[in-house]
């Protein structure tokens, strides 16, 4: 089947569904693809919340900028950094009045958490589930809205560009345009044609690139392996942020998350002999960027030969703990743990990529009527590592300004009528399933063990040698095969994890979230 839209979106989290709202705003019709349901989104499952300048009593711009510089070890770009945090108040506005409800205290005004490295209370939340009301929010916003029309379980294949048009397209090619993408439809097995006049690549993260993660398991990176392949520009892959406190739980993947904001409220990390250890590592102790904390957890947990570490709680007043994390309270709770007595066992889990598809400050990548927003860009804003709970907000300042430029522009471009079916002639379905799900735990051991929080040179080569295997394996099963999701997935984890592992072997320094052994030192102070 062949569609037509004025805007293809490729993902259904805050950075999609924010960009679909405002595109349709301005009289656009909207395709929305989501490879499950609407609602299964890392956005679903963040916690902690939105940071914004709102207290200007205390708080401004230019602290919310240090902050954010800081953290990102001086390697954000200064122009994405003023960009968010000066636009995150109107964004604020635009999902308060999508129907996103912030907690507020008596007296009106926001209830405000402070997460490691914001030197101020900045962070707006729901509770402990900020992500699941924003999620539900702005799916019920969508669902209202006639201009947008929402597919599931629908999977992003590849972008359209000339390369399908029978050209010859290199890293060198000027002017690489897309022209929409062949979709995967899961109920009848064929792949589709979405032809777009703009695409806009919003498919989240690459937690699934790893064993743990908090991240749900959709989060394979699809659209930056999507955009790789059709030689667009992919960066800082090797910052993957590692969250310093998932729920130790053996088993469970994802990995439930901790917030950060606990440590805001008080909470502290003890190693197994209930000691507190981070005043070893850093003077801001737990409330130290996540970089730092994670690393001292990992230390420890190499020191005294254990698998996690523990979050202490238990000195804070047990109702108003259970008032500020009921979502957490109530899953340890069924796991047997009351948090208001017990230590909490936690340990690092994969969480957040930094880097993605290089985009400007309107959000087009390096593809012509190409956008990418959300945790799958590359903004420059975080640098070497994010500031907690920025990128939800990042997600949504750069959606609006993805959809003003796509709307300034969208009326010079028109549908290509000579592009061609998806050919699957020759092709089969696989045979052995088996096949594709031990090639994908082999990738997650591989990153696991080679591409952690603590690198070398041979532990990426040696991840670098396993991978190819890998590769090679799976691109001849995916020449002779009819696409599944299953199979495109695996391709897309192994074409992200060569990504971080290639840019973590050009980083020739340790630098916000990437520390190697072999260069123990940023390059530059
Ligand atoms: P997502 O919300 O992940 O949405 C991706 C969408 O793309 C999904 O709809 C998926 O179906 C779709 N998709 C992917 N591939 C394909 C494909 N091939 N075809 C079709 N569709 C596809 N950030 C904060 O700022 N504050 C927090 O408190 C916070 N807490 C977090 C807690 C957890 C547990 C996690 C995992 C993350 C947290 N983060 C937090 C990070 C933040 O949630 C994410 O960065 C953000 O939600 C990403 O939004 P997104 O719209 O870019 O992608
Ligand atoms: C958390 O709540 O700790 C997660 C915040 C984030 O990832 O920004």
């Amino acid at each position: 089947m062949v569609y037509r839209y004025d805007c293809l979106v490729i993902g259904s989290g805050i950075a999609g569904m924010s960009f679909a709202l405002k595109a349709s705003r301005k009289g656009a019709k909207v395709a929305m693809i989501c490879k499950t349901t609407p609602d299964e989104a890392n956005t679903f499952y963040a916690q902690g919340g939105v940071a914004s300048v709102t207290n200007l009593e205390v708080d401004n711009f230019e602290k919310h900028i240090h902050d954010t510089m800081v953290a990102g070890d001086w390697l954000s770009d200064p122009a994405a950094v003023e960009k968010v945090v000066t636009n995150a108040p109107d964004q604020i506005r635009e999902l308060i009045g999508w129907g996103v409800d912030f907690d507020k205290n008596d007296d009106g005004k926001f209830d405000l958490h402070r997460e490691g490295g914001h030197s101020e209370f900045r962070i707006l939340h729901h509770a402990d589930n900020t992500g699941a009301e924003i999620q539900t929010s702005l799916v019920e916003a969508v669902k209202n809205d006639p201009n947008i029309e929402v597919f599931e379980n629908r999977f992003a294949v590849e972008i359209i560009t000339q390369h399908h048009l029978g050209k010859i397209v290199t890293r060198r090619t000027p002017d690489i345009t897309c022209y929409g993408a062949y979709v995967l439809n899961e109920d009848t097995g064929d792949v589709d044609t979405f032809l777009s006049k703009v695409t806009v690549m919003a498919t989240g993260g690459v937690g699934s690139v790893y064993t743990t993660t908090t991240n749900p398991l959709i989060a394979t990176g699809d659209g930056i392996a999507m955009v790789y392949r059709a030689k667009g520009t992919v960066s800082d892959m090797e910052f993957i942020q590692f969250h310093p406190t998932a729920l130790y739980h053996p088993g469970d993947r994802p990995s439930f998350l901790i917030t950060e904001a606990m440590r805001g409220y008080g909470a502290v990390l003890r190693n197994l002999d209930g000691e507190e250890f981070m005043h070893k590592y850093d003077p801001r102790l737990s409330l130290a960027p996540r970089d730092i904390v994670a690393r001292a957890i990992d230390s420890e947990m190499k020191l005294h030969g254990t698998d996690h570490v523990y979050l202490d709680v238990t000195h804070k007043d047990p109702e108003e703990t259970k008032r500020h994390f009921p979502n957490i309270y109530e899953k340890c709770l069924s796991l047997g743990i009351d948090i208001t007595k017990d230590m909490i066992p936690v340990a690092p889990a994969a969480h957040y990529l930094c880097g993605g598809i290089k985009v400007n400050l309107d959000g087009e990548s390096s593809i012509n009527r190409l956008y990418a927003i959300g945790e799958c860009s590359c903004t420059g804003l975080h640098g070497g590592n994010r500031l907690a709970s920025n990128s939800l907000i990042e997600a949504v300042v750069y959606a609006d300004a993805a959809a003003r430029h796509a709307m300034d522009n969208i009326n010079g471009y028109d549908w290509r009528d000579d592009v061609p079916e998806w050919n699957d002639e020759g092709t089969a379905h696989p045979e052995e399933m088996v096949l594709i799900t031990q090639s994908e735990k082999e990738v997650n051991q591989i990153m696991g063990y080679y591409v952690g929080i603590v690198r070398s040179d041979l532990r990426l080569k040696r991840a670098w040698n396993r991978l190819d295997i890998l590769y090679q394996e799976t691109e001849s099963l995916f020449k002779c095969s009819k696409p599944t999701r299953q199979l495109c997935e695996l391709r897309n984890i192994i074409n992200v994890a060569y990504l971080i592992m290639r840019q973590a072997m050009e980083r020739k320094e340790s630098r916000g979230l990437h520390f190697t052994v072999d260069y123990p030192h940023p390059d530059t102070p």
